[in-house]
């Protein structure tokens, strides 16, 4: 399983100066983004992934155009050696594939593109927590069940496990994937408590759950097996999150990075959001 982990790249997309004012929110009363902050926090996430964690970082350019640019995980799933293009659930999204494809393309993957599979299929990034041994899909205001069908279709050696989404944007605004076989949950409201049971009964491989009473984004993290330090996380920081604090630390023989993206999450953006990691 931990050969899915070894990455050495990440692609990643500067910031575009619209997301302050046009990035798509769930909350439109959430507080106004930090444009110098921003910038600030995302080059330390790229300078974690680059200098600390060692891996290559291809740096896409901002396109003004597209507001929410800077969140690649929507726009592919990258497995091994295989990347699906996705095709966003929201329409301000979906001119962001077309800098992704060709990256992709031009990194030497094998590229499947998902509106060629099925023009109704709707999927976001974020949707799909991919353990290992299982895609698990959040079925979403973003992602719809043909995007399932698609995914079956494209990584035939991994089963599909749909998880309804009920609060929260993405299945991974509330989960994540912290070591092979083990997954982080967040069960701090009811709504959230009823999905991790759902992916509990659903999942069709055995796993460890750990389970923090804080809020979603502090089980949103990444996990790096990189050559230069072997099992790293990167995780939001955890004043905040007592509880995530003790379930990140109770992980043996794994490095943590926090890394503070409170300015992107008031765009719905989370850690995970912001890149796309693979092996080349
Ligand atoms: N702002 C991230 C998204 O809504 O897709």
């Amino acid at each position: 399983m931990d050969e899915y982990f070894k990455y050495n790249t990440a692609i990643v997309r500067k910031v575009a100066k619209s997301l302050p004012e046009e990035a798509q929110r769930q909350s439109p009363e959430s507080s106004p983004v930090d444009w110098e902050n921003t910038i600030k926090q995302h080059d330390n996430y790229v300078n974690i992934l680059r200098n600390e964690i060692g891996l290559k970082v291809v740096e896409l350019p901002a396109d003004e155009e597209l507001p929410d640019c800077v969140f690649v995980e929507d726009v592919a799933v990258v497995i091994g050696n295989k990347a699906l293009v996705t095709t966003p659930g929201h329409k301000s999204r979906q001119g962001e594939t077309d800098a992704m494809r060709k990256c992709l393309h031009d990194l030497g993957l094998n590229l499947t593109i998902m509106k060629d599979m099925d023009s109704e299929a709707l999927l976001d990034g974020g949707d799909v927590l991919f353990t290992g041994q299982e895609i698990m899909v959040g079925v979403s205001s973003r992602t719809n069940r043909s995007a399932c069908a698609v995914l079956a279709q494209t990584f035939p050696e991994f089963p599909v496990t749909p998880i309804e989404i009920k609060s929260g944007l993405h299945l991974k605004s509330f989960c994540s994937l912290v070591s092979p076989g083990v997954i982080l949950l967040s069960k701090k409201t009811a709504e959230i408590q009823k999905m991790g049971e759902n992916i509990k009964l659903l999942a069709k491989k055995k796993y460890q759950f750990l389970e923090v009473d804080d809020e979603g984004v502090s089980a949103n993290c990444l996990y790096i097996i990189s050559e230069k330090l072997g099992p790293s996380i990167v995780h939001p920081p955890l004043e905040k999150y007592p509880d995530s604090k003790k379930a990140y630390k109770s992980l043996s023989g794994v490095r943590l990075f926090s890394c503070d993206c409170s300015e992107l999450a008031k765009v719905d953006g989370a850690l995970t959001c912001c890149s796309i990691l693979l092996t080349i």
